[in-house]
């Protein structure tokens, strides 16, 4: 039980390796926050989380680009709990538009989800952890390598990878350590909303495709004490796709 007595924030906890990632806390004991923009779809999935082993579950209704739902969702689980010992980043969106045709409007819209997301969390987890608390934010191969149509994806990727080496210089001296973790292909409901896979332009081998449970395993490892000498790592959990030539 490496969370016992541990409070875990999990943005987009609703679906796929969110869900993933709340229910392995929970199934090591930890009490969680599944902040979601969808609250509805996180509320349907309190009971399993208790079933699979949480002592309690809150819902908090987040959209991580909103800095003030952020706050709330951190204040949430100090007022029902006072701690706040694990923050996953894992809430993310992505478009499929030509760098040509993207507005300003697209491109905050990407970055305020996918790094803005991490960047309040931090913060916010920065102000209220005690030392030995943790953060783990979840990138992609994307932030590495990419493909067509996907540009405020990849460079927010990019940027969440940077902000994890930063938070983990700045988080160290507070005893906070901050890693990130590199999915390949997930076999979630973003994956398969992909056009790219949709229309062949992407293919994917049947072993190119990781569970959400290889996610979150690679996430409780980063989140848990024995981790205590990982801090500012990038992790890639994604069947050797990045390693390939
Ligand atoms: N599935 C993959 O193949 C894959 C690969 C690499 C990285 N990732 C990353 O993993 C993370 C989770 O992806 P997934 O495949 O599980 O997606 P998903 O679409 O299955 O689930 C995403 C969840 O996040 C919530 N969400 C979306 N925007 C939000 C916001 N602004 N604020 C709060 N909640 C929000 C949704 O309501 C949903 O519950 C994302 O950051 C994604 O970029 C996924």
């Amino acid at each position: 039980m490496r969370f016992a007595d541990r409070v875990a924030i999990v943005s987009g906890a609703g679906s796929g390796i969110g869900l993933a990632v709340a229910r392995r806390l929970a199934s090591e004991g930890a009490r969680i926050v599944m902040a979601d923009r969808s609250p509805d779809k996180a509320q349907a999935q309190i009971e399993g989380l208790k079933e699979a082993g949480a002592p309690d579950v809150l819902v908090a209704a987040c959209d991580v680009a909103d800095e003030v739902q952020v706050q709330g969702a951190c204040q949430a689980a100090m007022d029902r709990w006072g701690r706040l010992d694990v923050v996953v980043n894992n809430a993310g969106m992505m478009t499929f538009i030509p760098i040509a045709d993207l507005t300003s409007a697209d491109w905050n819209r990407v970055l305020g989800v996918d790094l803005m997301g991490a960047v309040h969390f931090t913060r916010e987890a920065f102000r209220r952890m005690k030392p030995g608390g943790a953060i783990v934010n979840i990138a992609s191969v994307h932030a590495v390598m990419t493909s067509p149509l996907v540009a405020p994806y990849a460079a927010a990727k990019a940027a969440l990878l940077s902000l994890t080496r930063s938070a983990a210089i700045e988080g160290k001296e507070k005893g906070i350590r901050v890693n990130a973790v590199l999915p390949g292909a997930v076999d979630t409901p973003m994956l398969w909303e992909n056009p790219n896979l949709k229309s062949g332009a992407e293919k994917l081998h049947p072993s190119d495709v990781g569970k959400p449970e290889d996610i979150a395993a690679a996430v409780a490892f980063l989140a848990a004490e024995e981790a205590a000498f990982v801090t500012g790592a990038a992790l890639n959990v994604d069947g050797g796709r990045l390693a390939r030539l």
